[in-house]
């Protein structure tokens, strides 16, 4: 009976779920989705179905009108939904309908170690996504920030592969649940823009495994992601959109991805090898597209018997696939667009991602009562970062500079005056000798900067970078602060003993000398349309600071393992990746190499105090659950969000180990005077290192440090558990 109601289901399903989505008011199972494309993939021809494997303009690939298929559309990306381009031209389509919501940037997104927050994230995008009726979002980005100096570090989240995967689980959910497939890139190893386009990245398999692929195949796995980015670069001497071992092998056969992967634009090189190995869309910036890769070459390499048309069936199906979840779906949402709740949800990411890196004086938060002038300082003060250089951004329906949130929320009663102190005379598009001295102090801005700080009685200078400095395509040439940023700073500080200094970026800088000659520093990101009010609120403690860093700052870059080991940006375009897996604090723990700032820092207005670690077991079985309790006071005297990290050392291994490594983080709200009992859970099997000789994931047996702290460097509990076979 149960059988015969089902096989009933399915027959009403399949008449009730055509391509016109309109009736279909009720989760489709599987098995009917996959019915249903069968039964359409059978009516296409082989012409029809090429079409939908490559881009007929920027942003789309072509659909099937008289089976009601749709094209694909798809936008950028991490930031928040860009706006309309021309259809086969990067400019503005000159819309007033596609003002969006600008989100923090991804770096400032793993400074929140927040998933719920990266799920809110999510479907903002997401929401806004359908708005513009697009299909596919390209995002999130969770490259590894190998390469401080990178171009792109700003769009990505983090170091440490563990972060990552719980921010990109979380981004990808988020949007999906809005029925529009998130698009996880760039898959793989796509770690620097210098040759982004032919480096080829040598990475041993443990490293490949460990580092560069967890996040992705947990964004797969956990977050059943269904589009996927092959990245520009060469993997281990094969185009990563070309690449059968990390297409097929990994991505499509190990962890079972049913999606489709879409390239990134102009990343195909070739026909027959692509469409074999795994790739399903070729995308790119210019046409004509009947000549593309995978438009007549490849239905010529289809009659030529050289790609089987089952494989060109099952990359249609993919497509299909994917529309089912997403535009075809039962449900599927209307969207919005910048509303309200996506204006605080952007506010709620940029204000937990804000880090406070010294404060020495206590001069924050400001005594608003007693301060009467504030000098603001810096072009970073009044600049927007939602556009800028070479890549995606967002055209923000608004965006709060500093000095407009520092206005909002004391300009009534504070006495607020601005100086620009540096010409940032950057542009990503620019020569090198068009950009020529743009390192260089402007004399007579600073001395303006410092005849204002004279007369005041808080200094706000606000350095950094911008969009245009740090930009797809290139990478920073080196750590240094910009525009002359330094003498500003000095000129400045010594002028008004209350010098704040804040510096909005994506990436690490050298804050060497900051760091030393001054006592309060605030980190603030390219940080979205609230930025500025979620600045003031942090300076002005409505907010208590809870942001941590999400990479480790070097205190000089050939301290870096890219820069130590001489590996970046390569010679004869290929990167050798020779400190395997210890990348970023995984490196600087284990060779004791002093950071500038370490890897999951950031304070407090409070403080907490960390005691009574403890596991729930001494001795675990490798397929047991650990689960940590410890409890945390907050010794302070005002309410705070503190992260517990929780990082786990193996020590006389059989294999090479980082130092330590991150297992679990939580990030709880304490009150002052209270304490709260933080529970972290992971599974033994996380601890496993990849085999090479096994080809699989190895427990080792033994001892294992459980090191709980506030940063990898400031580890405040320790324990000692053991696993046995
Ligand atoms: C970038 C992708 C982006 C695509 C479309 C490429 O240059 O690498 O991240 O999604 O352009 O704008």
């Amino acid at each position: 009976m149960k059988r015969n109601l089902h096989k009933y289901a399915v027959l009403c399903a399949v008449a009730l779920l055509p391509l016109n989505k309109s009736r279909a008011q009720t989760k489709v199972s599987e098995a009917t989705i996959n019915q249903k494309i069968n039964q359409i993939v059978k009516k296409m021809t082989l012409a029809e179905k090429i079409e939908m494997l490559h881009g007929n303009a920027l942003f789309s690939s072509a659909g099937v009108k008289r089976l009601g298929i749709p094209e694909l559309t798809c936008d950028d990306g991490p930031l928040g939904v860009r706006d309309e381009v021309l259809r086969f031209d990067w400019k503005s389509a000159g819309w007033t309908t596609d003002s969006a919501t600008f989100l923090p940037n991804g770096s400032a997104m793993a400074a929140t170690w927040n998933p719920a927050l990266a799920h809110q994230y999510g479907i903002v995008i997401g929401e806004e996504a359908n708005f513009r009726k697009k299909i596919v979002m390209l995002a999130p980005a969770f490259n590894i920030c190998r390469v401080p100096t990178n171009g792109r570090t700003y769009e990505y989240y983090s170091e440490d592969p563990f972060l990552n995967a719980q921010l990109a689980v979380q981004a990808v959910k988020g949007i999906q649940s809005q029925h529009v497939a998130a698009c996880v890139k760039h898959y793989a190893v796509n770690n620097q823009e210098e040759d982004r386009n032919t480096v080829n990245a040598v990475v041993d398999e443990r490293t490949l495994r460990e580092i560069y692929l967890p996040a992705f195949k947990a964004a797969i796995q956990q977050g059943n992601a269904y589009t996927l980015m092959s990245a520009y670069n060469k993997v281990n001497g094969y185009w990563c959109s070309e690449n059968a071992y990390l297409l097929n092998k990994i991505l499509k056969k190990e962890w079972g991805f049913k999606g489709a992967v879409i390239s990134d634009w102009g990343g195909v090189h070739h026909t027959v090898e692509p469409a074999n190995n795994g790739l399903d869309i070729e995308m790119g910036s210019s046409g004509p597209y009947d000549q593309w890769y995978f438009a007549k070459p490849l239905l010529a390499a289809v009659k030529a018997g050289k790609v089987p048309v089952a494989t060109i069936d099952d990359k249609v199906k993919r497509i299909l696939w994917v529309m089912y979840h997403t535009s075809l779906s039962a449900n599927h949402p209307a969207g919005k667009m910048s509303t309200p709740e996506h204006n605080h949800d952007a506010y709620t990411i940029a204000s937990e991602a804000i880090v406070l890196l010294k404060n020495e004086k206590f001069l924050l938060p400001l005594r608003t009562n007693s301060i009467k002038s504030i000098a603001v300082i810096g072009d970073n003060a009044t600049r927007t970062f939602a556009l800028g250089g070479f890549g995606a951004g967002v055209k923000a329906r608004y965006e709060i500079t500093a000095l407009q949130g520092l206005q909002n929320k004391l300009g009534k009663n504070i006495d607020i005056r601005f100086a620009q102190g540096y010409r940032a005379n950057y542009l990503a598009n620019n020569t090198p000798e068009q950009n020529a001295g743009y390192d260089k102090p402007d004399q007579s801005l600073i001395d303006q900067a410092v005849a204002l700080a004279k007369t005041t009685d808080v200094a706000m200078l606000f350095i950094g970078s911008n969009r245009e400095f740090e930009s797809e395509a290139h990478d920073r040439k080196d750590l240094s602060l910009p525009f002359g940023e330094q003498a500003l700073v000095d000129a400045v500080t010594e002028a008004n003993p209350n010098t704040i200094v804040i510096v909005t970026a994506g990436a690490p800088y050298d804050l060497t000398k900051i760091k030393k000659k001054n006592h309060t520093i605030v980190w603030s990101w390219f940080n979205g349309s609230e930025g500025g009010n979620a600045l003031a609120d942090v300076l002005t403690g409505k907010i208590n600071p809870s942001g941590k860093m999400p990479f480790t700052f070097p205190a000089k870059l050939k301290d870096s393992p890219a820069f130590a080991l001489d590996t970046y940006p390569g010679k004869n375009l290929t990167t050798p990746y020779k400190e395997g897996i210890l990348v970023g604090y995984r490196w600087f723990d284990t060779k004791k190499i002093e950071p500038l700032y370490p890897f999951g820092y950031g304070l407090s207005y409070t403080t907490f105090e960390y005691s009574g670690l403890k596991a729930d077991k001494k001795v675990y079985h490798s397929a047991d659950r650990i689960n940590v309790a410890l409890t945390i006071r907050n010794s302070g005297g005002v309410a705070g969000k503190e992260t517990v990290q929780l990082y786990v050392s193996k020590g006389n291994s059989v294999v090479q180990r980082a130092e330590k490594e991150l297992k679990a983080f939580k990030k709880v709200m304490v009150e002052p005077g209270k304490t709260t009992t933080v529970t972290l859970s992971l599974s033994a099997k996380d601890l496993a290192y990849y085999n090479v000789k096994a080809k699989g994931w190895t427990v080792e047996p033994g001892q294992y440090k459980l090191l709980a702290g506030a940063s990898s460097r400031d580890i405040r509990q320790v324990g000692t558990i053991t696993i046995t076979k």
